[in-house]
């Protein structure tokens, strides 16, 4: 990383593709001199959201009650802003869905390419993964018929992928940045590594969306999750979102068949018969507030021109970065305070 100095600040904000969209989002505490480094948490507040939401509660909610799940279009909304997330992830229409956490996507994901592979067995993955996703992995691998689950150091699987790789491997499932020091890593390579081998891969893009040029189709990755309330702003527990690339999209079954995801889910048929298209990964009634307010960052506009200026030449190579935030700094800096979260109401136990 180049020295930092505050000129050199200046410019790298000066130059910053996205300094435009500043004054989209309300940032409070900046009045206090405070800087929110905490994007990948919980994304500051886009302004167009309020007006949107108030929207959808008094005129939809209020005036049109059960009618606005037609006319309101609230039907589409999963697909729709679906849509719009794609080309922040280099997917196509229809193959990115908004539904669930991305804990809940991640295994209904698993479980569908469990199912594909059923004659190989094990789940690649690595100790620095997610809580969440070790924990899902772990419980998708006891449930479906207790797929033995290879977790090895990150650092050495992207050091020397074909080492893993061995053709029992059924999927590799991890996040291309390590979210406790930010490290990327290159999935572009063990994407075609685990092609090589006849392995699926299942990539958590939770912090990657927004800030980081994924180009899904050119590297040919099968599934993703990941989560919309971080980077994309779309509120304190935002629905996520699921990738399910085309050439997949008829083989891998719904592993929560709900009622949404039906071909007629106003027909009431006893019997599941799975909607053409990705929606037959819903499993639940989309909660609409939520929805809404993800809608709004997205609409017409963000999402967009954060594509435009996240991927400015479709550029197809994933350049690796090092680790860039070893470890928080704990003891008061006097020029530079730290808040940490956990000293403004959020506990690491629950009461
Ligand atoms: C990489 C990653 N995956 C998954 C999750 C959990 O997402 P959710 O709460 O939507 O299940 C998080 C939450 O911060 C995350 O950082």
């Amino acid at each position: 990383m180049p020295n930092l100095t505050r000129a050199s600040c200046e410019q790298l904000d000066a130059d910053d593709p996205l300094r435009a969209w500043r004054d989209e989002f309300i940032l409070p505490i900046a009045a206090d001199g405070v800087a929110y480094l905490a994007g990948h948490s919980l994304g500051a507040l886009p302004k167009r959201a309020i007006a949107s939401v108030q929207r959808t509660v008094t005129d939809e909610w209020g005036d049109q009650a059960v009618r606005s799940w037609s006319d309101a279009d609230w039907m589409d909304l999963p697909r729709r802003i679906g849509d719009k997330i794609a080309p922040l992830i280099g997917a196509l229409p229809g193959e990115v869905l908004v539904a669930d956490s991305t804990s809940v996507n991640l295994f209904k994901l698993l479980g569908g390419a469990l199912r594909l592979r059923p004659d190989r067995r094990t789940i690649l993955t690595v100790d620095e993964n997610f809580p969440t996703d070790l924990y899902i992995t772990q419980a998708a691998s006891e449930l479906f018929s207790d797929h033995p689950i290879d977790r090895v150091s990150q650092a050495d699987l992207f050091a020397d992928p074909d080492r893993y790789l061995s053709d029992d491997v059924c999927v590799v499932t991890l996040s291309p940045v390590d979210f406790r020091d930010g490290a990327l890593y290159d999935i572009e390579n063990l994407t075609r590594v685990a092609h090589e081998h006849g392995a699926l891969v299942l990539w958590d893009l939770s912090h990657c969306v927004g800030v980081i040029p994924v180009d899904l189709h050119s590297m040919q990755a099968d599934l993703a999750v990941g989560s919309t309330y971080k980077y994309l702003s779309g509120g304190p527990g935002a629905p996520a979102f699921l990738f399910i690339a085309e050439r997949w999209r008829d083989a891998l079954r719904p592993t929560l068949p709900g009622w949404m995801g039906h071909q007629a889910p106003f027909d009431f048929a006893p019997t599941y018969a799975p909607a053409d298209g990705i929606e037959r990964h819903l499993s639940r009634t989309p909660p609409i507030l939520s929805f809404t307010a993800l809608d709004a960052t997205s609409k017409n506009v963000i999402a967009p021109r954060m594509a435009e200026a996240l991927m400015p030449s479709r550029r197809t190579s994933f350049t690796p970065r090092p680790p860039c935030a070893k470890e928080m700094p704990r003891s008061p800096c006097t020029r530079l305070p730290i808040q940490r979260p956990n000293c403004s109401g959020m506990e690491s136990s629950r009461p």
